[in-house]
């Protein structure tokens, strides 16, 4: 797959595929301020939680770069961090990403500007290219749940574009393929920014891994004619009690799941789980503009003055969750338990 987050030392700026134009064209987007990274994320050019993440320490470095010759540079830097942190309130690796680099800076307060924008880089690469050992991990972690002859069905895109590479839902699937097993992906379309349609389908097709896309609103009669043997999605923000948010749609997955017997699951890395929030009801669901559903590019598909909802995320209570597969193991219930033990 092309590199989809990449820093270019020649331009000392992160370089960005455009996701909003995939898969019609690939097109780049270049961030130099915290303004771009800001305005990359608002508007959905990278998306994914720990793609944003991965995105967000760069943009530490870069707030770093911007405020060089601001003489009380350590407020400024710390307005600039929030900025970042603050750009989308559901998906927690962006919070986490941020406060990440701010323990770094908290280790080394002598630190001059200059010397903290050159450790911020070494790390942001660091977490990038952890972020891609992680999902492998995922991968491994999750093969074994997957037969040969399997089809996954996943909503919205938590693949490779989705993080720094080779993705959580998708890494599963990706690793019992390595093992030999034949494994077909269905991927829900996912409106209305149509992640499945054009973002899964596009970095399986190109993988060369067995891809169809349905309507979200096929997939009970998929399930109703067993056509799907297992569910696995990423998750933006998974609580201390194993609910996890995930792209809107997925609960009504979850809860088909449940009455067709067929096993769901969420795949995601340790740094989506918060244990700091107690249960789904506190975790923030971001609402999005109503553009994104009255329009189909630039063509309006709702009347004049009528509204819409756009809540892009919704939670999936613990109890329909099979298991949680994450880099350190497959969680299963009781989550309250599994998750407190691991952030032990
Ligand atoms: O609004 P998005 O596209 O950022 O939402 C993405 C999802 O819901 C993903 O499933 C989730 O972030 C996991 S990505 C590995």
């Amino acid at each position: 797959m092309t590199e989809h987050i990449q820093y270019s030392p020649e331009h000392d700026a992160l370089v960005l595929l455009d996701q909003r134009y995939l898969p019609l064209r690939e097109e780049f987007f270049l961030c130099k301020t915290v303004k771009d990274i800001c305005e990359a994320l608002v508007v959905m050019v990278v998306r994914g939680a720990p793609a944003i993440g991965v995105t967000a320490a760069y943009g530490c470095y870069l707030a770093a770069r911007e405020i060089s010759g601001v003489a009380d540079w350590k407020p400024a830097l710390a307005d600039k961090l929030e900025q970042i942190a603050s750009a989308r309130p559901t998906a927690v690796n962006l919070r986490w990403a941020v406060r990440l680099m701010q323990a770094e800076w908290a280790r080394h307060p002598e630190f001059t500007l200059d010397e903290l924008s050159v450790f911020w880089l070494a790390k942001a690469k660091v977490v990038h290219a952890e972020d891609i050992a992680t999902c492998k991990a995922i991968g491994a972690s999750g093969a074994d749940l997957i037969a040969d002859g399997d089809t996954v069905m996943t909503h919205c895109n938590a693949g490779a574009l989705a993080t720094a590479g080779y993705g959580t839902a998708l890494a599963p699937i990706r690793a019992a393929i390595a093992q030999g097993k034949r494994v077909q992906v269905i991927a829900n379309e996912t409106r209305p920014f149509l992640q499945g349609a054009r973002l899964t389908a596009y970095e399986l097709h190109k993988d060369g891994i067995p891809v169809k896309v349905a309507c979200d609103n096929a997939c009970a009669l998929l399930m109703q004619r067993g056509l799907v043997q297992k569910v696995i999605v990423g998750a933006d923000r998974i609580a201390a009690n194993g609910d996890a948010a995930n792209k809107i749609g997925t609960f009504g997955v979850a809860l088909l799941a449940k009455e067709f017997a067929v096993p769901f699951f969420v795949a995601a890395p340790v740094s989506t789980i918060d244990p700091e929030t107690a249960d789904g009801s506190l975790i923030p669901i971001e609402d999005r503009t109503p553009r994104e559903v009255t329009h189909i590019g630039a063509t309006q598909i709702t009347p004049d003055g009528v509204g819409v909802f756009n809540f892009a995320f919704d939670v999936t209570p613990a109890r329909l969750i099979h298991g949680i597969i994450t880099e350190r193991g497959v969680l299963t219930a009781s989550y309250t338990e599994a998750i407190a033990k691991l952030f032990k």
